[in-house]
């Protein structure tokens, strides 16, 4: 890459550090523990609302994971209509559905329970309640949402995405199957309530893809050149807490402790993603599963050493800084060792998970334009710790199939 052109980028770089300072982001009031769900339910109570829309999907409707939301609710005095069509990558369509629920019963609050999917489609609904005028399309991009949401909540059942503490919603296009990002503090939930309960009964491989996404946010917001004390100390918490919890969750889903302290490490990740930024790992996991259908928590897994590595030493000091906050060396020993071991540690935690070191589904005809719209979802936007062009792109792609 030029000088000329990495100069504009790591001044554009600056200038979003300086913003994300400025914007001060809304941080969602966190309720965790046991009887989160009560604590949640209470505070609705408080704003006094008659009517909340309750936005989930299928499956967590059938398994029953809204049930004890619904009672809760129900104890309060308050009434709920629920919309359940929300699928995996929710479509603008799930958000027209969502809306016309909303609408048609007079709602004046929403509840998110499910997981990314079903919270990023309930904040568009939310945006939508907040700017009527808008079609969900002209909601697309940063700061489009001009009205107030409706108090809303989300009660995550993934520990994964960290969408219950951002800003952002991603939607699909079904007509076009493309992905696109509605960003405003607005949509941010006013509480996210952690309820390990209802994960027990995610399966061990969601689990595991779901865990390694929220671990990915942690480590790439970590090493971006736009951290700030609050996205670094989450970001240690949130890599320690994975470290210490992600096996234990895949081996035996049911431990209720394991699932809290998965679920606060996604939320400390989504706290981090929201402001330090992705990096190149999301960017090729996102050209890579448009492409090949690959769920993202498995993409990004898979992705991750193999970055890490490319970087060197550009990150061999905050590397080596997290490898001694997550207890796995001691800071008198030597950096790049740090380094090695650290990425050890991932590499081995992908072992146990069951996730390949490999993508085969990559085809050799399809590289370069992977390459080219990763470098171009990336540069400027991600605040990467090394600058890479096209060609270093490539060449990790090469080291994947
Ligand atoms: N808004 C953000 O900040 C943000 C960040 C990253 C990703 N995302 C988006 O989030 C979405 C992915 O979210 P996700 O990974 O949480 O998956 P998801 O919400 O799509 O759920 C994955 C599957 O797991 C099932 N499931 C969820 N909870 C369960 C439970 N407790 N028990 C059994 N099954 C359960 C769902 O029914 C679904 O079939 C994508 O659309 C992605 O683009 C958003
Ligand atoms: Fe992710």
């Amino acid at each position: 890459m030029n000088f000329a052109k990495k100069i504009a980028y790591r001044s554009f770089h600056l200038m979003s550090k300086l913003a994300y300072v400025i914007l001060k982001f809304p941080e969602p009031i966190l309720v965790s523990g046991e009887d989160s769900l009560e604590k949640l339910c209470d505070l609705i109570k408080k704003e006094d609302l008659q009517q909340i829309l309750i936005v989930t999907d299928a499956t967590i409707f059938e398994l029953g994971l809204v049930d004890k939301i619904l009672e809760l609710l129900t104890d309060r005095g308050i009434e709920y209509s629920v919309y359940s069509g929300v699928v995996s990558n929710p479509t603008i369509e799930n958000i027209k559905e969502g809306y016309q629920v909303y609408q048609e019963n007079q709602c004046d609050g929403i509840l998110a329970v499910g997981g990314g999917s079903s919270i990023d489609c309930a904040k568009v609904v939310g945006g939508r309640v907040a700017t009527p005028n808008k079609t969900v399309l002209e909601l697309k991009g940063n700061f489009k949402i001009k009205g107030q949401l409706p108090p809303f909540y989300a009660v995550p059942t993934t520990a994964g995405t960290g969408s219950e503490a951002t800003i952002g919603a991603v939607i699909t296009n079904s007509d076009t199957h493309e992905k696109f990002s509605v960003n405003s503090p607005k949509i941010a939930p006013r509480v996210a309530a952690l309820a390990p309960e209802l994960m027990t009964s995610l399966p061990p491989h969601i689990t595991a893809y779901t865990g390694l996404d929220a671990l990915t946010h942690a480590i790439e917001g970590y090493i971006n050149v736009n951290g700030i004390r609050l996205t670094d100390e989450s970001a240690i918490k949130s890599v320690r807490m994975i470290l210490e919890n992600l096996e234990k969750a895949y081996s035996n889903g049911t431990d209720l402790k394991v699932r809290e302290n998965m679920s606060l490490a996604a939320f400390y990740a989504g706290m981090v993603l929201t402001r330090a930024t992705p990096g190149y790992v999301h960017a090729i996991a996102h050209s890579l599963g448009g492409r090949y259908n690959l769920p993202h928590g498995l993409a990004v897994a898979v992705i991750l050493p193999y970055v890490l590595e490319e970087f060197g030493e550009s990150i061999h000091d905050s590397i080596s800084q997290l490898a001694v906050e997550c207890g796995l060396a001691s800071k008198q020993e030597p950096k790049n060792l740090l380094y090695r071991r650290f990425i050890q540690r991932i590499k081995r935690l992908n072992d146990h998970l069951n996730i390949p070191n490999k993508i085969t589904a990559i085809q050799e005809q399809d590289i370069e334009d992977i390459a080219i719209d990763a470098i171009h979802e990336a540069n400027p936007t991600y605040c990467v710790p090394k600058l890479l062009d096209k060609a270093d792109i490539v060449k990790i792609i090469h080291r994947l199939i």
